[in-house]
């Protein structure tokens, strides 16, 4: 029997500390559900340039390519700030995104009961959010030509990148929202500024397109993404799905992350295009990134790497099953209390550590069998 194989990337910060708790996460299934992976582990970001003076190496693209899915920790840090652009640990993560052409990424926005009286917003208007922003992940400003910086001529200087999209870009991550929709509240709202951007004219105008000829069953709703911004703070539960190009879904999803109480929370996916097998290639990753200032410290919250394994079990291994009951066991560890600081709201009370909260959700697990 084939194993499924999994590529985890630890990458820097808080990422090593967080992914041994998914690592143990994924032991248990093999242990107590018989489900077992074959794991490999690399480098990617700043411990990538740390051995290789580049934040990925091409051998670890290749196991990337060949891996059933790849589940990544963080990447980043102030220790590689003033390295030359092609060599900082992002470009790691964002040539992972390009190669494998990931261009679809699902961020949940889900605020868990216990936590409903953690996020800035009142608890009427977060308690029971569960809305999808869809960001493309692969165009856009983040890739356009022509960029870079040059002088102008009077002695200063001229920064540019390019926003630009093709239809085919905003059709593929359109259908990917419009899909999802079909299995949730049937709503996508699409975001752009087509009030200033001619790439917003033809985002809106072709994701009209694919929901006119391809989903006319699905309410398809169009916002700039300003106002789609203050929305998010203003009634977020009037959402579903939102779909965005690269930098607003980029913005709109750390603004999103708040409203589930803490960054700490939010996993994501990225997806490309379906394979012959009907998965697609796919990498899965927590938001909140590497947060320098806690690493090493055993206090970072682990709950987003975990659910972004649980991602993976549901879009790249068809266990959904085994995914529900991993949410499950981490939403009984925070009503539970067991929480890390970035979800402590009692002044003194005392804070779990990244392992003991990791110990929890193994612990809500074996309850589950
Ligand atoms: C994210 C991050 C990345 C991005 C950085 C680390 C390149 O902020 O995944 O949201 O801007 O896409
Ligand atoms: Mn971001």
């Amino acid at each position: 029997m084939k194993m499924n194989s999994l590529l985890i990337l630890a990458g820097d910060g808080i990422g090593p500390e967080v992914m041994d708790e998914v690592l143990r996460v994924i032991e248990w299934l093999g242990d107590r559900r018989g489900i077992r992976f074959d794991v490999v582990e690399d480098l990617v970001g700043g411990a990538a340039y740390d051995v290789h003076g580049i934040p990925l190496h091409d051998d670890t693209l290749e196991k990337a390519r060949k891996a059933d899915a790849i589940l990544l920790g963080a990447a980043g840090g102030p220790k590689y700030d003033n390295l030359e652009f092609g060599l900082k640990p992002e470009r790691g993560l964002l040539k992972l995104r390009k190669e494998l052409d990931l261009y679809a990424n699902l961020r949940p926005a889900i605020c868990f009961d216990a936590l409903s009286g953690f996020s800035s917003l009142k608890p009427e208007i977060v308690s029971g959010l569960n809305i999808m922003i869809v960001r493309e992940l692969t165009s856009g400003v983040y890739f356009g030509e022509p960029r870079g910086i040059t002088p102008d001529n009077e002695g200063g200087r001229i920064g540019v990148n390019t926003q630009r999209y093709t239809t085919n870009e905003i059709r593929r991550v359109a259908r990917t929202a419009f899909e999802l929709a079909r299995r949730r509240d049937n709503r996508v709202c699409s975001m752009e500024k087509a009030n200033v951007m001619e790439s917003g004219v033809l985002w809106r105008e072709e994701v009209q397109w694919v929901g006119d000829n391809e989903f006319p069953d699905v309410e398809l709703s169009h916002m700039y993404a300003d106002a789609g911004g203050m929305q998010l703070v203003r009634w977020p539960k009037q959402f579903d799905v939102i779909v965005t190009d690269n930098l607003f879904g980029d913005m709109l999803s750390d603004v999103a992350a708040m409203l589930s109480g803490s960054l700490g929370m939010l996993p994501s996916a990225s997806l490309g295009a379906p394979s012959a097998d009907g998965c697609p290639k796919a990498l899965y990753e927590p938001v909140h990134g590497s947060a320098p200032d806690i690493a090493g410290k055993g206090i970072a919250n682990p709950c987003a790497a975990i659910l972004s394994f649980a991602m993976a079990l549901r879009y790249s291994f068809d266990r959904g099953d085994e995914a529900d009951r991993i949410e499950v066991a981490v939403e009984r560890t925070l009503s539970q209390g067991i929480r890390t600081a970035d979800l402590l709201q009692v002044k003194g009370a005392k804070p779990a550590s990244t392992r003991q909260v990791g110990d929890s959700v193994i612990g809500n697990l074996d309850e589950s069998v």
